[in-house]
This record gives C-alpha cells, sequence and structure tokens, in this order.
C-alpha cells in the first residue's frame, strides 16, 4: 500500500459531545459523493453519534439508527434535491465474512453516495485505498474524546482548514 494514502491530517481534542457533533456538522459541508469515510475505535466511543450528526447536518431529519443490525442504512435526496448527497451508512460490526459485504450492494454505494463504515477491517482487502480514516478514543473525561483524521492528497486538501 501506497505510504502516503493515509497519513495522519489532524488530531483534534474534543471536550464533550457538543464539540464532536459541531465537528461533524463542519465536515459534512465538505463532503460530496463519491466520499467514503472509515470510522475505528472502541465499542461506545461515539462512531454512529459521529455519522448522525454528519447525515443530520446534510438534511435528514429523520431518525438516524445504529445499523449494527440492519448493516446499512440508505439516506436518499429527494428527487428535485440536486445538492444533498444520498448517505449509505454501514455499520460491519456483525459482518462474519469479508466476501459477505458485497451481499448488501456496498460497490454501488461508493460511486452514488457519501459513505460511512463503521467497523471498516471487517471487509478486510475489498475496503477502497481512497477513503478518509476517522479514529475515536476516549480521553480525560467521560464525554471527552481524542479524534484522527487520516488520509492521502485529497483528504489533506479538503480537511486542511477544518477545526473544531
Ligand atoms: N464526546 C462524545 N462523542 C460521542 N459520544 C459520546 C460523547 N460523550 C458521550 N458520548 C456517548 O457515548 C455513546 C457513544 O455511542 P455510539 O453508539 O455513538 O458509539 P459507537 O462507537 O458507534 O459504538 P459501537 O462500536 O457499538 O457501534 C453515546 O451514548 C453517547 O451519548
Ligand atoms: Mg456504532
Amino acid at each position: 500500500m501506497n505510504a502516503n494514502l493515509h497519513m495522519i491530517i489532524k488530531e483534534l481534542y474534543l471536550k464533550d459531545l457538543s464539540a464532536c457533533r459541531t465537528l461533524a456538522k463542519k465536515l459534512a459541508m465538505l463532503l460530496k459523493t463519491g466520499d467514503i469515510i472509515t470510522l475505528d475505535g472502541n465499542l461506545g466511543t461515539g462512531k454512529t453519534e459521529f455519522c448522525r450528526a454528519i447525515i443530520h447536518a446534510l438534511g435528514y431529519n429523520e431518525d438516524v439508527p445504529s445499523p449494527t443490525f440492519n448493516l446499512v442504512q440508505v439516506y436518499e435526496p429527494e428527487l428535485d434535491d440536486m445538492e444533498t448527497p444520498a448517505v449509505w451508512h454501514i455499520d460491519l460490526y456483525r459482518l462474519e465474512n469479508e466476501e459477505d459485504v458485497f451481499e448488501l450492494g456496498i460497490e454501488d454505494a461508493f460511486d452514488t453516495a457519501v459513505t460511512l463504515i463503521e467497523w471498516p477491517e471487517k471487509m478486510g482487502r475489498f475496503l477502497p485505498q481512497e477513503h478518509l480514516k476517522i479514529n475515536l478514543k476516549m480521553a480525560a473525561t467521560e464525554e471527552a474524546r481524542s479524534i484522527t483524521f487520516a488520509g492521502g492528497a485529497y483528504w489533506q486538501k479538503k480537511l486542511g482548514a477544518l477545526e473544531v
């Protein structure tokens, strides 16, 4: 793998859930169809909360349940809405074999939607290399988190000015 593909772009300290949501909203405003974001981090670090904030910020006002059981939740814009990207929110925690990912129709998402993937390591070699890698870690207090963004040149350029 090309070593430049996932250079650390930035590491930010988020003091609480509200800071996480604010950052997710700012990131959402930069996203376009075709963008793939993976979220790593232990159980309960806030991967789903982060995705939820992105999806709401893109204008989807409905509930955003964790896709733990369905594995995929799809959000589609209204037919006359040419601006809002579709979103595929995917949680691969329960995926047993890498190959099973194709049963989800995931390759369609890569071209036609913004794809957010929790537990990306479960799809192993089928994960496209060009993606933004987000890592969430617990920090000093119960609500504090440390977040790291890593990616290639495309993401470095896009996230240059992103701050909490
Ligand atoms: N700063 C924070 N960011 C995100 N979640 C937070 C924060 N502080 C507290 N929380 C709480 O932590 C929990 C995070 O749960 P969430 O489902 O988002 O985790 P997850 O990483 O998706 O877990 P899983 O691996 O089970 O999918 C929520 O209950 C949320 O309210
Ligand atoms: Mg989750």
